[in-house]
């Protein structure tokens, strides 16, 4: 293993080699556990280090933070704490322990145990090896249940019968793992799976669980493939009592794929977009509107994004219309778009195929989006014109003149911005003069 941790960067080579240190300084026994020991022999990348003390976790974290300037975070009823580091590098470490499941679904007890106890209480045999970091068997793997040559076979194998019943959210993390890793589920362990969502077990999960494993689903590279697989295997009623992974549904997912990327390439103001989003409005988006809120409130959702979720579903289908219209001006077509996130944006992509809309949506992410004009309310100030909201809608005529190619350049966008003020001070002082005339009934 001494030749798969040179793989890693020197940055991350260091904090191993301090936590190892450390724990020789304790007369402890320090281990990297986990999806990061996983990944580490599959040759991929990850950078979530997470390390397992026989011994006391929270006060190794603690000094550990101190000796590299860090910042922890501890919870005492689990062992666990997280060291926060320069660089957004970030730590988890924790007391090797045990658990026990007093009800099904629900959290453990957790009490310290040895390093066979804490890999024995993990979802799947290839996420249960530990690599030593510290003593004079630094280096040696850790393999007491075959994690190795299941990583080698591709199998995703638990470590006891009633795993998915302790913790049902294993179902969606196994169905991940097989989907991001191309693995299978060992014939015992699906059969095992299978009688858990035959229990209902997933109902059984408190919902802002079930929510953070939908969401790392649809993280995942291609979250359509694993949807398809949640589908077929456990349904989404968890989701909703209403979803049906209906032919629309899927092809929505399936050009969320091929639009994502199109986005990321092509868009000239593409700011990082929550994918995750984009496929949960595309797996919601045909429920009714209050069915959608349900979801939302039962899973918990910050207000931001029920409220994204919901408009998404709302303004998807009218955005499009008006995107259909004929003769539709370019500055129309803008101001129907930069209102709407990018996220709902891409779904609106995903959800037709009018040559017309998809034309006019490419040429506002390509083109438009992000047109800024170079008049301010200043310059409409120097004219003489008082602030109001009338001082909104001049720029965005000026804007539109520029998108529509009226106002190329800057002095025609100025004098523009002077004709309309100037117009708008007549009217006001029309309106001046006939409120007068009215008062004193000239
Ligand atoms: N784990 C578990 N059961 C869970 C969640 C986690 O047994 N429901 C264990 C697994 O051993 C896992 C480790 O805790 O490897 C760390 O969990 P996490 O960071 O969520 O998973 P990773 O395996 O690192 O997966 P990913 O690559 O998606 O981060």
């Amino acid at each position: 293993m001494k030749t798969y941790l040179a793989r890693l960067p020197q940055d991350f080579m260091s904090l191993i080699d301090a936590a190892g240190a450390l724990a020789s300084a304790r007369n402890e026994t320090a281990y990297l556990v986990g999806g990061f020991v996983r990944d580490l022999i599959l040759g991929g990348r990850n950078f979530d280090l997470d390390i397992v003390v026989e011994g006391d976790g929270i006060a190794f974290s603690h000094e550990y933070a101190r000796r590299l300037q860090g910042r922890v975070t501890s919870h005492h009823r689990f062992g666990t704490a997280t060291v926060y580091l320069a660089h957004h590098l970030k730590v988890d470490i924790a007391t090797a322990r045990k658990e026990t499941y007093p009800q099904p679904a629900h959290l453990p007890v957790v009490q310290p145990g040895s390093l066979r106890d804490d890999l024995f209480r993990r979802d799947f045999t290839v996420n249960a090896m530990a690599l030593q970091i510290s003593g004079s068997e630094s280096g040696r793997l850790i393999d007491f249940f075959g994690g190795r040559k299941d990583l080698e076979d591709g199998i995703l194998r638990v470590l006891h019968p009633v795993s998915f019943i302790d913790d049902p959210t294993r179902i969606l993390r196994g169905i991940r793992f097989e989907q991001r890793f191309g693995f299978i589920f060992e014939r015992h362990t699906l059969g095992l799976l299978r009688s858990a969502l035959r229990q209902s077990m997933l109902e059984r999960v408190e919902p802002q669980r079930l929510r953070d494993e939908v969401i790392l689903l649809l993280k995942e590279d291609s979250p359509r493939k694993a949807i398809r697989r949640v589908a077929a295997l456990a349904g989404l009623s968890f989701i909703s009592p209403k979803l049906r992974p209906d032919p629309d549904m899927m092809r929505t997912l399936a050009q969320i794929e091929r639009r994502i990327p199109w986005f990321q390439a092509h868009a000239s103001c593409a700011r990082p977009i929550e994918k995750w989003l984009v496929y949960f409005m595309g797996l919601v988006g045909g429920l009714s509107v209050p069915d959608i809120h349900a979801v939302c409130r039962r899973f918990v959702f910050r207000k931001a994004d029920e409220k994204r979720i919901v408009s998404c579903v709302e303004v998807c289908n009218k955005a499009v219309a008006a995107l259909a219209k004929k003769d539709l001006r370019r500055s129309e077509a803008f101001h129907i778009l930069d209102p709407l996130s990018y996220e709902v944006i891409i779904l609106m992509l995903s959800r037709t195929d009018r040559k017309l809309v998809l034309g006019r949506i490419m040429e506002f992410l390509k083109f438009t989006s992000g047109t800024k004009i170079s008049v301010s309310g200043h310059d409409l100030g120097a004219c003489g014109l008082k602030p109001g909201p009338h001082y909104q809608r001049i720029l965005k005529t000026v804007l539109s003149a520029k998108l529509d190619g009226r106002a190329p350049d800057k002095s025609s966008e100025l004098r523009l911005a002077r004709q309309l003020a100037r117009e708008e001070m007549n009217r006001k002082g029309q309106q001046h003069a006939s409120s007068r005339t009215r008062q004193t009934g000239d």
